[in-house]
């Protein structure tokens, strides 16, 4: 007999404890402890131990590692979307469990819907499922209409019994599964309210069971709030092969998706998306930035995934009467605002105090790479002292110390930079020496140099006389 394990769920928060709770010692909830049966994992363990395997096999069997290796990529299905292809690094694999997590409206049902058409663009046989429990067949229909899909390829669904989906599906023919949303769907085991953590758990938990045993692949969608009001799908991350989270503003139509975590490739990886009239449309990252003339500008790169991506920091730097300024940040976290400007207020001995600082990163991206920390710097000056800057290129650190530190593959970023219109690059003056390939990384600075204005500089301070000299140039 298989040992079943009851674990106690808080509906609410997630919280989890062996023993029954009246009221969630997390969250403070009454009433919210769900029992929860571990069963599934038990069974499906002891089935893939007995017979699965096939009886006469030896127990255990092992397989070498590049045979291993060879199987996995052989098994990789193009989704022939290369944006994210590029990110899965090249497809999603047999049985890959995907859960794509984003704001309401971000896009993530035109996404997976463009995915179906994708992936079963040239099928004949196979289809995909698309189990909609989030909006109506006929919804649906209409979007496909939009988006110029027309490809009966694409089976729909509104049943949102997660057990029926399951027995529905032709696991000869199916190539994949959307579940949109996960939210939406429950299992008839368990006695607790759809779109709460224990159910949500549950659904998550058969379909990865299902999409293991058959080798196809699953696409869940979940609905996540910038808040995190929604706990459940940030509890099943640790679950699923791969999580992918569409990030974007509303005021702008570009889209990032970001790999969070992918046991099948390196993680970090974005691609960017434009969401148009007729779906979304795969740009390179050089659309985020937008060349405006005003002070307050700096081209830099961010290192996100394996690549550079070039982005625009923007900062408004804006005065006030008590020295207690504000400092408000969207793309970037505001304890590195906070910090980056200390730095300046007290190496520079400029009344940063006295002033609000906004900083802003074009195309609602958000990016954690220190190696933006120059172009923050660089922006708050410009906009502080009101110069124009848009066509230099920052890439560096910050130190507490004031100094300008060398960052990572400074050489890859200054290549891909050269995508945009720059006349000066501004990097660490150690940067030539850092790096592992540091011949061939050395090369590619002094080619860049030849090509437009390199200058080093060591510390805050030189960055602000580049600044003062353009500004002496301008008047
Ligand atoms: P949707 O995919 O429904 O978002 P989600 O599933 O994440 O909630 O798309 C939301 C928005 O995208 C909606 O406001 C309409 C817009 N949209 C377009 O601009 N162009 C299109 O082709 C489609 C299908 C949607
Ligand atoms: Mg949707």
């Amino acid at each position: 007999m298989a040992k079943q394990k009851t674990v106690y769920v808080c509906d609410k928060c997630g919280y989890e404890s062996p023993k029954w709770f009246g009221r969630c010692p997390v969250c403070g909830e009454w009433n919210t402890a769900k029992e929860f049966q571990l069963k599934n994992v038990d069974t499906e363990s002891k089935s893939i131990r007995s017979n699965e395997t096939g009886m006469d096999e030896p127990h255990p069997r092992f397989v070498d590692v590049n045979k291993a290796y060879e199987t996995l990529e052989e098994s990789r299905v193009r989704t022939n979307l290369p944006a994210l292809d590029d990110i899965l690094s090249g497809g999603i694999v047999k049985g890959q469990v995907m859960l794509l997590g984003g704001e309401p409206g971000v896009g993530k049902s035109t996404l997976a819907l463009q995915v179906c058409a994708s992936i079963v663009k040239h099928e004949k046989e196979k289809v995909v499922y698309y189990i909609s429990g989030e909006e109506s067949i006929a919804q649906v229909a209409l979007r496909a209409k939009r988006l110029g899909i027309a490809n009966s390829n694409i089976l729909l669904s509104s049943e949102t019994q997660i057990e029926e989906v399951l027995n529905g599906i032709d696991i000869e023919k199916a190539k994949m599964i959307v579940i949109d949303s996960i939210q939406t769907l429950s299992s008839v085991d368990i006695d607790s309210p759809v779109g709460g953590v224990v159910q949500i758990r549950a659904v998550v938990e058969k379909v990865r069971i299902f999409s293991k045993k058959y080798g196809i692949p699953s696409l869940l969608i979940a609905h996540v709030t910038k808040e995190g009001a929604i706990a459940g799908p940030k509890l099943v991350e640790h679950v699923v092969d791969t999580v992918v989270y569409f990030e974007g503003e509303r005021t702008t139509d570009y889209r990032i998706l970001r790999v969070q975590k992918n046991r099948y490739g390196p993680s970090g990886e974005i691609s960017v998306f434009q969401m148009t009239e007729n779906g979304l449309d795969s740009l390179s990252d050089d659309a985020l930035v937008n060349h405006s003339q005003t002070p307050g500008n700096v081209l830099t790169s961010a290192y996100e995934g394996s690549r550079p991506i070039n982005v625009q920091i923007q900062a408004l730097v804006s005065r006030v009467k008590v020295a207690s300024g504000r400092r408000i940040s969207h793309g970037v976290d505001v304890r590195k605002v906070i910090i980056i400007s200390a730095v300046l207020s007290r190496h520079l001995n400029i009344p940063l105090d006295f002033h609000d600082i906004y900083i802003n990163v074009s195309g609602g991206i958000n990016i954690t790479d220190s190696g933006c920390e120059l172009a923050i710097a660089g922006s708050i000056l410009s906009s502080f002292l009101d110069v124009y800057v848009g066509d230099t290129f920052m890439v560096g650190e910050i130190g507490l110390d004031g100094s300008v530190r060398p960052t990572v593959n400074i050489a890859r970023r200054i290549e891909n930079a050269k995508k945009l219109p720059i006349s000066t690059i501004l990097i660490p003056s150690h940067a030539e020496y850092n790096g592992t390939s540091k011949s061939k990384s050395s090369n590619k600075v002094e080619r860049a140099e030849k090509m437009e204005k390199l200058e080093r500089i060591d510390n805050v301070r030189r960055l602000f006389n580049y600044m003062l000299d353009l500004k002496k140039g301008v008047e």
